[in-house]
């Protein structure tokens, strides 16, 4: 496996190895999560690349930037026992040249939901992720369904830009008890960690209702709603049934519709979702 640090010498290094070539740009601290991308990456192409940069201009100014959990060595480990080839880990100079101006913005589908919620957020992600795509050049990049909103954005992007690649959205990796992997998880104490299962339990209500014929989407949110707050370490910040490319509420919902949610758990702020008829927020 090459870990390389700079722009020139990961265009160089992917230059020199065969096509089709899969990228899983990630934020370190890996998880299973992030291991089923890399595997799906290493089964459909010739060439696994991942990245491990922690971002900083997705952070707001109050949120967790430089508490973010890291791990470096572990991760390489995985990356290397998982057969990953080519390693990127740049520094913030080398991803953000001093007195940089350039931001890539998706425009509305950013401002909605977590965009709402995190300003300025998926700036950052499609500004880092246009650099990624387009030092690194793969064929298919990989991105997991926990961070819904995060594929829609980079999807549009991807269109709107014309970047020949292509995007492939994984399943969400959950706990045997329904928690969605997160490396946010990690803050999480004993007794919050039992709390944090109030989201996957929304959304397991959310499909149930979905499933008996449900189509008022403010009737799922309000079941939903007091689901969560029959938790007392938890702090809602949205719930949203929205269709799945505009990202706008829906008043009916149906197969397809995104069923989302953000929830402070103590200081932990998590999110999660399903697409009603497909998904369940049980272990798969
Ligand atoms: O999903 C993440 O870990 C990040 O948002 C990403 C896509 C690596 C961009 O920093």
């Amino acid at each position: 496996m090459r870990i390389v640090t700079t722009l020139s010498e990961a265009r160089q290094c992917l230059d020199a190895l065969p096509r089709p070539q899969g990228l899983v740009p990630t934020m370190g601290y890996l998880h299973e999560g992030h291991l089923s991308l890399v595997r799906r990456a290493r089964d459909q192409n010739a060439v696994a690349a991942a990245t491990i940069f922690v971002n900083p201009t997705q952070f707001g100014p109050h949120e967790d930037l430089t508490t973010y959990p890291r791990d470096m060595p572990r991760d390489l480990a995985l990356l290397e026992a998982e057969g990953v080839q080519v390693v990127f880990t740049p520094s913030v100079e080398e991803m953000y040249p001093p007195q940089g101006e350039t931001v890539v913005s998706v425009g509305a589908l950013s401002r909605k939901l977590e965009g709402a919620a995190r300003p300025g957020h998926f700036d950052g992600v499609a500004t880092v992720v246009t650099k990624l795509f387009h030092v690194m050049a793969p064929d298919r990049a990989y991105f997991g369904q926990k961070d819904a909103q995060q594929t829609v954005v980079i999807k549009r992007m991807v269109r709107d830009l014309r970047f020949p690649v292509e995007i492939v959205v994984c399943p969400t990796v959950r706990e045997s008890d329904g928690l969605a992997l997160s490396s946010r998880n990690a803050y999480l104490d004993t007794e919050e960690r039992k709390a944090a299962l109030v989201l996957s339990r929304a959304l397991t209500r959310a499909q149930m209702l979905h499933a008996k014929g449900e189509r008022t989407a403010e009737r799922i949110r309000l079941e939903m709603l007091s689901v969560l707050q029959d938790e007392p370490l938890g702090e809602v910040d949205y719930v949203s049934v929205a269709d799945p490319d505009s990202l706008d509420e829906q008043t009916c919902s149906g197969d397809g519709s995104l069923v989302s949610l953000a929830v402070r758990i103590g200081r932990t702020r998590l999110i999660d979702n399903i697409v009603l008829g497909c998904d369940t927020a049980s272990h798969r």
